[in-house]
This record gives structure tokens, C-alpha cells and sequence, in this order.
């Protein structure tokens, strides 16, 4: 169970991702930084002056709609103008979809796309800092590790190359070396090559990467460190910091860290964000459902499941999409909803052929890409969802900035 009680995350209000220790850079050479020239930490209102840019895709989007009052509606909005919201959560940064995830980088264009809350799940390293990495022990596939010799020797499974039988293995935790190792590695787009005989050939990104699950039985925990050391580490890192509790969303998949926050850092637990996964199958989905009542009566505020537990399929033909019983379960029983990931399926015509999980509830319903903007649309008007995680912030930002779309509010949860 170390693999998801440790991952803990931070969702961050308009600042750079990073908290304890930077991401590593992409470019070897410049130093981390947050938002250079536009806001620090600590200063309440940073954006007025951040100029925001949303590219081509949510025009592709709009322009790939059949004919409906929405998509007139998001016509219309086409020259902005354009401002960060909260509503959109830069999932790993929140341009995965193509820059390394978990980078200063990612994070940056993540922000450029007007994502106002910024997302970074965080790692333990050896000694005890708290870095940017989705997963313990996704360095070789995430990062440029294998290419350090030096730190590549200290990694939990050394690389032995692919050979007839047998597929490249090696595992490459954040436990393994220190934050200031940490540091001098270069982020990738995450995936490996199963096939490699060398280490170069490892980097090149096949296959998506390391299933945390298996591999962070490899991560190396320091003597006697508990999950409830980490999770007030977790949070005293953004007190010493200074950081005001309204701007930090904490979030875990594990919800014995929400209730400590709730009774020793009520301040930042009042917000923190249960992340749940608990109902990815017929028979657990029911469960999970019914433990909403029981999750918001122990003082939890918000809750966040993937967007396919709360759309379900309807009519004769399976063609309308309609919130489903864990949504209106949700909404009853007064928990606020953020949900999670908009676009880190591929184009929506293959979403069925290739079995993506966020659209398995609605695969009938949904045949090209312009419905991407009628499921986010289900989403906040009928489900009523106060945020969404993204792998492309301009998607959801155009949409967000349209119907005026704030995000969530700290004040609501005083
Ligand atoms: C949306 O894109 C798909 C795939 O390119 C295409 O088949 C379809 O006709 C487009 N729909 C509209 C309304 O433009
Ligand atoms: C292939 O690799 C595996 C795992 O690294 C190893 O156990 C096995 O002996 C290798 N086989 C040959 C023929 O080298
Ligand atoms: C994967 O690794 C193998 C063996 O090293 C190499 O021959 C192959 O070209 C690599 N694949 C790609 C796409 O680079
Ligand atoms: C509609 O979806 C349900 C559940 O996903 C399935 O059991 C049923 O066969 C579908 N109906 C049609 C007409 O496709």
C-alpha cells in the first residue's frame, strides 16, 4: 500500500508548481525559476498583468461541433479576452499532453494556457525532500537518469538490456538519490523502450511509463518515516514557506491524510481534496458511492473522482449523457466536485477502439472531437463541477473564460 499512501499532492493557486525543491529543468543549463516577471509566492493577486495565450485547439474544437446553442455560444467568445481561472487545474503542470510532465516547463505553459491552479504531486527523495514526480520510482522512464552514470548506479533495479527472452528492466526511484542528484536531471516525456539493449535507446518513448503500483515497492523509505510524518512534512513545507493556506489545495488518494489535515492544519484540511479511485469496477463503483455520505460527515469538502464515474450513458440508443448516481450522490450530500483528466485520451473517434478510461462510461455516446466541449459542458451545467484537472489548460480555460467560470472559492470552505 506504500505506492499511493505516500504519493501525496498540492494543487497551488496561481504560482510556480514548485514547493520543498524545483522540478528538474529541460534545458540543462537555466536556473529554476517560477513565474519570472509576473508573481512570486505571497503576493495575492499576480495575474493582472500575465498575458495568457490559448493557441489554435479550442478553436479546432468549436469548429469540430455539430450545430448547437453551445456551440454558438462558444462562437462567440472566440477573441476573448482571455484570463487565468481557477477553474482549470494544469493536471502535472497542464501541458502534458506534450512537455514532460511535472517540469518547471510544463508548469509554465500550463500557466500561459491560463490555468490558475497548478498541480505537483510529490516524491520523497533520500533525504527527505519533497520534489515534483507523479510517481517514487518513475525516474528512468520520466526523466534522463539512465544517461547520469553516477545516479543511474544507484538506482533500485540497475538497467539490464532487453535480450530474446526477456524485455529492458530497470527501476529508478526518487528514494534512491538526493534532491540536490535530483536536481541535475533533465525531464522527458515519459514512456521507455522495452526493446532497448542500451540505456539510449531506453529514452526513447514507446511505451507510457512506469506503473507505480509494481515498482515503488522498490522505494527506500527513511527508518521509522510514517505516512503521518510525511503528511505534516507535506504541509509544514508550505507553512514555512509562508504560504497562505486559501492559495494550497491539497489533495491524496488516501483518506487518513485528509483527516489529519482536518484535525491538526484545519486550515488547509477544510480544502484539501480527496482524490478517488475506489470505483473502477462494477462491484467497487456501488461501494464508493455509497461511502459519499459517510466521507462528507467525516468533514471532507471536496471530492474528486475521474469525470468517467460521473457521466453515465442514456436513451434508446445510449446517445445522451446524463450525470450519474455517484454525481447526484455528491451534489446530496453536499460534497463540492473536481474532477479529473480532460484531454489524455487521444482523438475522441478512437476513444472506444482504444479503450480510454475516462470516456468508459459514455464509449456509445462520444464519436468525435468537437463533443470534447459537450462533455465539459454536462459536466459543469448538469453535474456542476467546480474544477477541472487538464493535460492542455487552453481547452478548458477557453471554455472556462466563456461562462465566466471562477473555480473553487477558498472563502467557501471557512
Ligand atoms: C469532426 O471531425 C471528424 C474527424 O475529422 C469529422 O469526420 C467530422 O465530420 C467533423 N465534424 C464536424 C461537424 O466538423
Ligand atoms: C535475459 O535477461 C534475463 C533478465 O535480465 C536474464 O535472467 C537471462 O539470463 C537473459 N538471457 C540470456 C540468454 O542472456
Ligand atoms: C528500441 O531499442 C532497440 C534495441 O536497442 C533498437 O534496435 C530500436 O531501434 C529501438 N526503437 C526505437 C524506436 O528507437
Ligand atoms: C446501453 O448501454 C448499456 C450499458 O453500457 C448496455 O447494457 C446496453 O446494451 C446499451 N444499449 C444499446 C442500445 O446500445
Amino acid at each position: 500500500m506504500l505506492s499511493t499512501s505516500f504519493g501525496l499532492m498540492a494543487m497551488v493557486s496561481l504560482l510556480e508548481v514548485v514547493h520543498a525543491a524545483p522540478a528538474p529543468q529541460n534545458s540543462g543549463s537555466s536556473a529554476p525559476q517560477a513565474y519570472t516577471g509576473h508573481t512570486s509566492i505571497g503576493v495575492p493577486n499576480p495575474v493582472e498583468d500575465y498575458y495568457i495565450s490559448l493557441g489554435p485547439r479550442p478553436y479546432y474544437l468549436v469548429n469540430n461541433m455539430t450545430d448547437s446553442a453551445l456551440k454558438t455560444k462558444l462562437e462567440s467568445c472566440a477573441n476573448g479576452p482571455f484570463q487565468i481561472t481557477d477553474f482549470t487545474i494544469g493536471h502535472r503542470g497542464g501541458s502534458t499532453l506534450q512537455i514532460p510532465e511535472e517540469s518547471v516547463e510544463n508548469a509554465m505553459a500550463g500557466a500561459r494556457f491560463g490555468a490558475g491552479i497548478l498541480e505537483c504531486d510529490t516524491s520523497l527523495t533520500a533525504d527527505k525532500g519533497l520534489v515534483c514526480r507523479h510517481s517514487l520510482c518513475d525516474l528512468a522512464t520520466t526523466t534522463d537518469i539512465l544517461l547520469h552514470p553516477n545516479l543511474a548506479a544507484k538506482c533500485a533495479v540497475p538497467f539490464t538490456p532487453a535480450n530474446g527472452t526477456h524485455p529492458a528492466n530497470v527501476v529508478c526511484c526518487t528514494t534512491d538519490i538526493t534532491t540536490a542528484e535530483y536536481l541535475t536531471l533533465c525531464s522527458k516525456m515519459d514512456g521507455y523502450n522495452a526493446s532497448a539493449k542500451t540505456v539510449q535507446d531506453y529514452q526513447i518513448e514507446l511505451k507510457s511509463g512506469a506503473d507505480d503500483t509494481v515498482t515503488a515497492q522498490y522505494a527506500k523509505y527513511p527508518a521509522g518515516y510514517t505516512q503521518e510524518d510525511y503528511a505534516r512534512q507535506f504541509v509544514n513545507t508550505f507553512i514555512n514557506k509562508g504560504i497562505d493556506p486559501a492559495r494550497v489545495w491539497m489533495q491524496s488518494f488516501n483518506p487518513p491524510d485528509i483527516y489529519l489535515w482536518l484535525e491538526e492544519f484545519p486550515e488547509f484540511g477544510r480544502q484539501a481534496v480527496y482524490l478517488d479511485e475506489s470505483g473502477d469496477h462494477p462491484d467497487t463503483y456501488a461501494a464508493a458511492v455509497a461511502l459519499l455520505p459517510s466521507i462528507k460527515a467525516k468533514g471532507v469538502n471536496i471530492i474528486a473522482p475521474p469525470f468517467n464515474y460521473l457521466l453515465m450513458e442514456a436513451g434508446p440508443d445510449n446517445q445522451t449523457i446524463v450525470p450519474s448516481s455517484y454525481a447526484t450522490t455528491a451534489k446530496a450530500v453536499g460534497l463540492d466536485i473536481i474532477t479529473w483528466t480532460f484531454e489524455r485520451s487521444g482523438p475522441l473517434d478512437q476513444v472506444k477502439a482504444t479503450d480510454q478510461y475516462y470516456y468508459s462510461s459514455i464509449f456509445d455516446a462520444v464519436h468525435t472531437d468537437g463533443q470534447m466541449y459537450e462533455v465539459l459542458d454536462i459536466l459543469v451545467q448538469q453535474v456542476g463541477i467546480k474544477a477541472m484537472f487538464t493535460d492542455w489548460a487552453a481547452t478548458v480555460t477557453y471554455y472556462a473564460n466563456c461562462f465566466g467560470l471562477h473555480g473553487p472559492n477558498s472563502a467557501d470552505y471557512q
